[in-house]
């Protein structure tokens, strides 16, 4: 395997190591915390420990930077595969500092916004970190598939990402609101979230199959061309380039 290869790998790597294992926990100290929380208001008392509240949110707080950093390390295989590809570096070496920015600003206002504590930066951080992760989707050499975007494993994973940052931001609020308004808010937003997680490993690991390996490029790039799923065909890879003497 190319080293190109190794890194479009770290991304599925990533998800199926760390994310969605997170997921499993974080969905089941979920279901224990509202169980416990219902069981205590309607009988007075729970045999479920209290402890299972703490322990979703500090894995949720892990989550959310666990589900950033598998967006990242995807966009930036993308963006910088791209960048590489098309030499941009040489023509506009402006542009791939800018992109470059922008990554650390996404991670920076991430930063920040765990540390935040007054409504106002966690609503500055958390849209700082939200509009950076949208800027970079929209860059060149991300396949996003807009024609099928309801099947698009790029629109729900940036869309799963910001429900994440979302609950990051409103963590506070979940707690002081005695109405339990945002409580709702968040249970239903992350019910969709983790809808999304499950689309995602299906649309993820087709996306595994349809992405060739380094060397197969050439080759899988004229059977689209030659439209060889609808007519028979014969492929053949362009030469390589020749060296100019
Ligand atoms: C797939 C992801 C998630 C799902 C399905 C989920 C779902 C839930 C549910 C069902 C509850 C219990 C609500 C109740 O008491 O009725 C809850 C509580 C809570 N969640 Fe999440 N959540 C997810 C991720 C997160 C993340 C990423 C964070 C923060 C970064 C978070 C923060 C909280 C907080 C602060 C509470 C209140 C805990 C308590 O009462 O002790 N959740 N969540
Ligand atoms: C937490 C769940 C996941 C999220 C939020 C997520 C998000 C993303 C995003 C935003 C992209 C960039 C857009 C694109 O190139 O399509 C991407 C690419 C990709 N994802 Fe995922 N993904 C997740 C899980 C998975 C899983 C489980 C697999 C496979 C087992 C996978 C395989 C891929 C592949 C092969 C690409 C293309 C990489 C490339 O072209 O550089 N993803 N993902």
């Amino acid at each position: 395997m190319e080293f190109r290869d190794v890194i479009l790998l770290l991304h599925p790597f990533v998800a199926v190591v760390v994310v969605f294992p997170l997921i499993g926990i974080v969905v089941n100290r979920a279901l224990q915390t509202r169980q416990r929380r219902l069981q205590t208001a309607t009988e007075g008392k729970s045999k479920i420990p209290p402890v299972v509240g703490q322990e979703h949110v500090q894995l949720g707080r892990w989550l959310t930077s666990a589900v950033i950093g598998v967006v990242l390390l995807a966009l930036a295989n993308d963006v910088f595969g791209n960048i590489i590809d098309k030499n941009m570096w040489t023509q506009n070496p402006w542009k791939v500092m800018l992109i470059s920015l922008i990554f650390g600003v996404t991670i920076a206002s991430l930063t920040l916004l765990y540390q935040a504590k007054a409504r106002l930066w966690r609503g500055v951080f958390a849209t700082l970190a939200g509009t950076s992760l949208v800027v970079l989707g929209c860059q060149e050499g991300v396949y996003r598939k807009t024609e099928q975007w309801y099947v698009s494993h790029y629109y729900y994973g940036i869309t799963a990402a910001l429900l994440m940052i979302f609950s990051l931001a409103i963590l506070r609020e979940i707690y002081q609101d005695k109405t339990n308004r945002w409580r709702t808010v968040h249970i239903v937003l992350n019910s969709i979230a983790l809808l999304i997680f499950i689309g995602q490993g299906f649309t993820g690991t087709q996306a595994l199959l349809e992405v060739p390996l380094a060397w197969q490029e050439p080759y899988i790039q004229k059977l689209y061309e030659q439209q060889c799923d609808k007519k028979p065909c014969t492929v053949q890879a362009s030469p390589a380039p020749q060296a100019t003497p």
